[in-house]
């Protein structure tokens, strides 16, 4: 467990226009790899996940789950979907389970929320609940971990230290993750393939294999190599979100 397949993966919108966004995806992403899909803004990156994850069933071509059984699915969504009437511990219990609550303050302080587990998602910055979701995700111990920008909007350092906590967990637990992602260098520090997805052309037009990340140095000669190319033909690209700057109603830090 877990691989994934994808043949001739196209998906269509009508309204309000009609737009190509997937055309014919043809993919394998192999039990343990850490893939990065990488596309600007608009480019398919949510659907394509949503279609993976099964929310979406109105495309064409197959997904097919490889392994015994449908995989346990993890998955931090672009919004982060907590409970808003739960706090951020009983979010974690309700996929969890009420016997998992040691595990879950455990996570949670991982993700840099110790303190915070009696709030309410409305009392969190857009960060801290995408953190929370994060440690959701991760407390079901998935085969198949879904990230849709989950550090987007967060500041540097605090990305930096999630970053590494997802490097962690992977050497770990070699868990098969999909990261979308705007950030080139972001994907180049944690995976083992990089995914580019062309919004013109809604197909992956770059698909390249990295040295296993372990805990990698930024200038790490041959992702280096690879990024150059990456950068070139990305460079066009709208930048990615800013940091968020608000400041939470009822805690410090993003
Ligand atoms: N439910 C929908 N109805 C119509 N258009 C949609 C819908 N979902 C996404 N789109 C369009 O599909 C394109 C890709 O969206 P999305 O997958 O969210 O891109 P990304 O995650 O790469 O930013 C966008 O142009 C978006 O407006
Ligand atoms: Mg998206």
């Amino acid at each position: 467990m877990t691989g994934l397949l994808l043949n001739g993966v196209t998906r269509d919108f009508t309204e309000p226009a009609a737009r190509h966004v997937l055309r014919s995806i043809d993919l394998t992403i192999a039990k343990s790899e850490f893939v990065s899909l990488v596309g600007p803004s608009g480019a398919g990156k949510t659907t394509l996940l949503r279609i993976i994850a099964g929310l979406d069933i109105a495309h064409a071509g197959r997904v097919t789950w490889q392994g015994e059984g449908r995989p346990r699915l993890g998955i931090v969504f672009q919004e982060p979907r907590l409970v808003p009437w739960l706090s951020i511990l009983d979010n974690l219990l309700l996929v969890g389970g009420s016997d998992q609550a040691e595990r879950a303050r455990a996570l949670l302080a991982e993700v840099e929320l110790a303190g915070n587990e009696d709030a309410l998602p409305s009392q969190l910055s857009g960060g801290m609940q995408r953190r929370a979701a994060l440690a959701r995700a991760l407390l079901i111990a998935p085969d198949f971990l879904m990230l849709d920008e989950p550090l987007i909007s967060l500041d540097t350092a605090l990305a930096e230290r999630m970053r590494r906590l997802l490097n962690s967990y992977w050497r770990e637990h070699r868990t098969t993750t999909l990261l979308v992602t705007h950030n080139l260098a972001e994907a180049a520090e944690l995976s083992t393939r990089i995914l580019i997805l062309s919004p013109d052309e809604g197909r992956i037009v770059a698909d390249c294999a990295l040295p296993p990340p372990a805990p990698r140095l930024r200038n790490d000669r041959a992702v280096s190599a690879v990024l150059e190319d990456l950068r070139r033909m990305t460079h066009t690209w709208p930048r990615p979100d800013s940091p968020e700057t608000g400041v939470p109603k009822a805690h410090s830090a993003a």
